[in-house]
């Protein structure tokens, strides 16, 4: 299995704090936030990670990361000329990935979840699988509306409630999405967005889903931002 680790888009929701670097180098207590997600795609075992950046901070994140000898992993760098969303950054990684699985995490995603559990049931399945967790907030997320357990569909930022349920920034997909990614059209705020990938999927039958109870939260807004340090902040 292979990794992805996305670190692009624009951070406006951290202005000023993102004007002169990249969200993902802020620091979340006492590592960069970008850490985070990178130990737990190292904790499901992943050696080979491929990181998506823009232009403006590539050489701040490669300085940082490096090729990866210091965290027992192998980094590839890849640009993102523009923040066209999610799934367009997934769809750079088609050759670095080829025909292996891998797992996507979003750079601005700290969680706990239990990455070996996760990928065993995912292989067990052999369908691209999305995580859940329930939200306070669905209302800022991709939200998934199930019923009878079963995966219906999933809507970015419902204006009305769907479900408390909400999909986090950890993927995990088969290289079949490769296939999809080009069905997919610009939304309205300018993105290839991934909750159309994964509404897709779901007209396939090829995505499933695990609820999760570990932490998670993004860190890409001040009040999502001051919460993780909060937590995370106690060395
Ligand atoms: O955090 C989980 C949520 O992430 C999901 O529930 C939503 O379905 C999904 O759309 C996304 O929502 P956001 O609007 O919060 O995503 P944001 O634009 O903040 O981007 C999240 C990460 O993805 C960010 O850390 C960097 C990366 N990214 C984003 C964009 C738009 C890229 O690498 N390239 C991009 O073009």
């Amino acid at each position: 299995m292979k990794g992805m680790l996305l670190c692009g888009g624009s951070g406006t929701r951290l202005f000023p704090l993102t004007k002169v670097t990249n969200k993902h180098l802020l620091p979340v207590g006492n590592k960069p936030m970008v850490f985070y997600p990178l130990y737990k795609l190292k904790e499901a075992g992943i050696g080979e990670i491929l990181v998506i950046t823009g232009t403006e901070h590539l050489g701040d994140i490669v300085s940082l990361l490096g090729s990866g000898d210091e965290f027992g992993v192998n980094f590839t760098y890849k640009v993102q000329d523009k923040p066209l969303g999610i799934a367009h950054a997934v769809g750079l990684g088609k050759e670095f990935v080829g025909n292996d699985d891998f797992i996507v995490a979003l750079g601005d995603n700290i969680f706990e979840f239990n990455m070996n559990k996760l990928t065993e049931r995912f292989q067990k399945d052999n369908r691209s699988l999305i995580v859940l967790k329930e939200s306070k907030t669905p209302e800022r997320f991709g939200v998934a509306d199930i019923k009878e357990n079963n995966l219906i569909r999933i809507v970015e930022k419902p204006k009305k409630q769907i479900s408390k349920f909400v999909v986090t920034g950890v993927y995990f997909y088969k290289s079949e999405i490769f296939n999809y990614l080009p069905e997919l059209q610009i939304s309205e705020r300018g993105e290839y967005e991934i909750s159309d990938l994964h509404n897709l999927l779901i007209s396939k039958n090829r995505l499933s889903f695990s609820v999760e109870e570990g932490f998670w939260s993004d860190a890409g807004t001040f009040e999502t931002y001051y919460e993780v340090n909060r937590i995370y902040g106690k060395v």
